[in-house]
C-alpha cells in the first residue's frame, strides 16, 4: 500500500497579523502536495469580505479544505475582553479536540499532523491524545522567540522578570548579540508579568519545546546566529517572509478581516517618495494623547500621508480640516499595495512584525514606534541593529514637536537616504531568500521532507 498523503489540520489564531501568515502558510504546505483543512473562528468567518477564503486555491488544484469552529460565545459577544481570552486560555482546546477527533475518523486515508500558531497554547494536548506530529509556527523574529525561550536564563541572570527600568546587558543567550534589558519584550518585565499576556507567552513557550518542528517567519540571513543557535537545541526551520512566497498572489486569496480602502489614486497625484504611510496594525491603539500629538505633529510638518485608522475618534476635531489634500484618513487598506506605491517613501509603524517584513521587502524606511507585545524588541533589530529605520522619539513621551520635526527630516533629509542604502542589502537577504535556490525555500522543502519522513515512520 502506497503512503499515506499528509494532512495539515490548522486552527487560525483570531488576529489579523497571525491569520495573514497563517493563511499563507496554508496554500505553501498545499503546494507541496499537502491536504489541508484550514479553519476559521466563527466569528472571524463572519467578518471575512469573501465566503471561502480558499476557493481560488482550490480551482487552482490544490487540496485546502476550510471549514469553522466555534469558540462557545455568541458572535456578538465583545472578544476584546481579557475575560474571553482567560476562557480561550483554558477551555478551547476540549472544542479543538472534539473537532480534531471527528475530522481524523472522517479522513482514515491520510495521515494528519497539527500546524499551529506558536501563541495558541492547546498544541500538546490536543496533538498527544491523537498522537500527531506537531508543527509550531512562529510570526515573530527569531530574536524575540529565542529570548522568551530562554526564560529560565535571563532568571537565572536576574533579567527575569526584569525591574521595569533597569537598564543592564543580556549577553549570554547562545545566538543572541549583546543587547539591553529596555528592549525587552513588556511581557518579560516586572510590571507585565500579571497580564493574560504573560501568562499565554510562557506557556507557549513551555509548548513549542515539545513540538516535532518549528517554522520562523523569518530570513536565515537576517538572523543566521540565533536560528543557528536555537538549531542545536531543537529543529527551527526559517521559511520566511512567507506572505512573498513564489506565486502565492496567483492565489487570489483575500486575509483581510476588513473592507479596504483604494489609496492609488490619491496616491498618484503626489510625487516619488513624498508620502508617509501611518499605521500601527490592526488591534492595538495608541493612546488618546499619542494619536494626539502625532496627529497634530503631522499637521506642524509638512509632509503628505496615508494614516490607517480602525477607529478615529481618537483624531483631534478639526484635524482633517486642517490637513486637506496633504493627508488621506483610511479605516483600512491593502497595506502592501500602498508600500509598494512608488509615492511612498516612509513607514510611521509600531514594528508589528509583518509590517517590518512587507516594508524591509518594498524597500520603505521605517519611523518606529513600538506599542507593546514584541514590537519594542523589533524596533531594536530595526532601528539598532540593521539601521533601517530611525525612533520617532527618543525618550517614551511623544511631542508634536519632535513628531514634526522628525517627519520632517526623515522625509525631506538625507536620513532616509542612509537607511535606503542598508534597507537595499537587507531587502536583498529578503529576495534572495525565497528564490527557487534561497534558504527559505530550501528550508522550507527540507521541514517536507523531513515531516513526511516522519509520518511515514
Ligand atoms: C502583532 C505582533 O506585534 C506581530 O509581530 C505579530 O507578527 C502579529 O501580531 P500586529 O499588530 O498584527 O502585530 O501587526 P503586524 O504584524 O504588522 O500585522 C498587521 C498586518 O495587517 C500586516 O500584514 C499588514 O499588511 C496588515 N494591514 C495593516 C493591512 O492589510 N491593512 C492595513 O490597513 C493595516
Amino acid at each position: 500500500m502506497g503512503e499515506k498523503m499528509g494532512h495539515a489540520i490548522m486552527v487560525a489564531l483570531p488576529y489579523q497579523g497571525h491569520i495573514t501568515p497563517y493563511t499563507n502558510l496554508a496554500i505553501k504546505l498545499a503546494s507541496k502536495g499537502i491536504v489541508v483543512t484550514f479553519v476559521h473562528l466563527e466569528f472571524i468567518h463572519h467578518k471575512l469580505p469573501q465566503p471561502d477564503p480558499f476557493s481560488m486555491p482550490r480551482d487552482s488544484g490544490l487540496d485546502i479544505r476550510y471549514t469553522t469552529i466555534s469558540d462557545g460565545f455568541p458572535l456578538d459577544h465583545d472578544r476584546e475582553d481579557d475575560n474571553y481570552w482567560e476562557s480561550m486560555f483554558q477551555h478551547f482546546w476540549i472544542r479543538v479536540d472534539e473537532f480534531v477527533g471527528e475530522l481524523i475518523r472522517s479522513e482514515p486515508d491520510l495521515a494528519p499532523f497539527l500546524v499551529t500558531d506558536t501563541l495558541f497554547t492547546w498544541q500538546t494536548p490536543v496533538a498527544d491524545r491523537h498522537n500527531l506530529l506537531k508543527v509550531s509556527f512562529w510570526t515573530e523574529p527569531a530574536l524575540v522567540f529565542s529570548l522568551a525561550y530562554h526564560v529560565q536564563l535571563l532568571r537565572q541572570n536576574g533579567h527575569f522578570p526584569c525591574k521595569d527600568h533597569v537598564e543592564e546587558e543580556i549577553d549570554y543567550v547562545d545566538g543572541v548579540k549583546s543587547m539591553n534589558t529596555k528592549d525587552l519584550m513588556p511581557y518579560l518585565k516586572e510590571s507585565g508579568t500579571r497580564s493574560l499576556v504573560h501568562r499565554v507567552e510562557m506557556k507557549a513557550f513551555e509548548e513549542v519545546k515539545k513540538a516535532d518542528f518549528i517554522l520562523h517567519n523569518t530570513v536565515y540571513e537576517l538572523e543566521s546566529e540565533t536560528l543557528s543557535a536555537l538549531n542545536k537545541i531543537q529543529r527551527n526551520y526559517a521559511v520566511g517572509p512567507i506572505s512573498f512566497s513564489k506565486n502565492l498572489s496567483a492565489y487570489a486569496v483575500s486575509r483581510s478581516l476588513w473592507s479596504e480602502s483604494d489609496c492609488s489614486e490619491w496616491l498618484q497625484s503626489k510625487p516619488p517618495g513624498s508620502v508617509l504611510y501611518v499605521s500601527f496594525g490592526s488591534f492595538l491603539q495608541a493612546s488618546k494623547h499619542v494619536v494626539g500629538e502625532i496627529a497634530y505633529g503631522l499637521v506642524l510638518s509638512r509632509v503628505s500621508f496615508v494614516w490607517v485608522m480602525r477607529e478615529d475618534a481618537d483624531l483631534p476635531s478639526g484635524f482633517r480640516d486642517e490637513i486637506k489634500e496633504r493627508g488621506l484618513v483610511v479605516p483600512w487598506c491593502d497595506q502592501i499595495r500602498v508600500l509598494s506605491n512608488p509615492a511612498v517613501g516612509g513607514f510611521l509603524t509600531h514594528c508589528g512584525w509583518n509590517s517590518v517584513l512587507e516594508s524591509m521587502w518594498c524597500g520603505v524606511p521605517m519611523i518606529c514606534y513600538p506599542l507593546d507585545y514584541d514590537q519594542p524588541t523589533n524596533r531594536k533589530l530595526v532601528v539598532d541593529d540593521w539601521k533601517i529605520g530611525i525612533n520617532l522619539c527618543e525618550g517614551e513621551c511623544v511631542e508634536r514637536e519632535e513628531v514634526s520635526e522628525k517627519t520632517d527630516e526623515f522625509m525631506n533629509g538625507g536620513v532616509s537616504e542612509r537607511l535606503r542604502q542598508e534597507l537595499k542589502k537587507v531587502g536583498a537577504k529578503l529576495h534572495q531568500a525565497l528564490e527557487s535556490d534561497g534558504s527559505s525555500e530550501a528550508n522550507f522543502d527540507q521541514f517536507v521532507k523531513d515531516l513526511k519522513a516522519k509520518l511515514a515512520g
